[in-house]
């Protein structure tokens, strides 16, 4: 009895004194990856308060150099700009033909080459195109089959009608009221009370290009009645 008593009390000592087994290779696997959960940086859930002047916030030197680039660009644009757009406005613009010309367009729209014009056009040939600010205008084929340098005006000078070129009289008769213009548009019969006003022909890359005719009428040996 003494004896076992004896032997419980040794065993009980021992295993008060006995160490814990050695973990497996899966086990330290595992809390391996528990400790690496545990030690990850958290990541808050909550977003940081946005700072402000009154904060103290000073942006970074790149940050600054942005937002002075985006500043300079906003106000040099118009700046630039703005000369260009004054200078535009100031120069006036030209009618479409050298010298400050018009270019005379035919029937369809297109500008008058002289070449082709002289083609379909012969000699005494008056026929009209579109001329100074849009009026009818004869351009007059001489004798030489060349263009006259100067074009009249198809405008009748009594109500504004378009006078038509009557080659069989050699003049220009008007439908409305009977007046009546020899072949450079001279009136010599009434009511038209003027003739018909002048315009320069000239040419421009072998385009006809009219302009006002400034000189004297050399129909009539006085100063133009129409205005420049
Ligand atoms: S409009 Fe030509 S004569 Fe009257």
């Amino acid at each position: 009895m003494l004896r076992a008593t004896v032997v419980a009390a040794l065993v009980g000592a021992a295993s008060a004194f006995s160490v814990a087994p050695v973990a497996g290779p899966a086990s330290l696997a595992k809390a391996d990856a528990s400790m690496r959960i545990r030690s990850a940086p958290r990541t808050s859930s909550r977003v940081a308060p946005k700072m402000s002047a009154s904060d103290g916030f000073v942006p970074d030197m790149g940050r600054r150099q942005l937002m002075n680039a985006l500043l300079l660009g906003s106000v040099s644009g118009p700046l630039l700009v703005l000369p260009a757009v004054l200078i535009s406005y100031l120069v006036p613009a030209k009618a479409g033909g050298g010298g400050g010309g018009t270019v005379a367009k035919d029937a369809l729209g297109n500008d008058v080459k002289i070449e082709n014009w002289l083609k379909t056009h012969g000699p005494g040939d008056r026929s009209l195109v579109q001329g100074l600010k849009g009026d009818a205008t004869y351009l007059i084929v001489n004798d030489d089959k060349a263009l006259e340098n100067f074009a009249v005006n198809a405008v009748c000078t009594h109500l504004g009608c378009v006078v038509p070129w009557n080659k069989a009289a050699n003049k220009f008769c008007c439908p409305c009221h009977g007046s009546q213009y020899d072949k450079n548009g001279k009136v010599v019969r009434g009511p038209a009370p003027l003739s018909l006003a002048l315009a320069k022909r000239g040419e421009q890359d072998g385009t006809v290009v009219l302009s006002s005719w400034t000189e004297t009428d050399f129909r009539t040996g006085t100063a133009p009645w129409w205005k420049a």
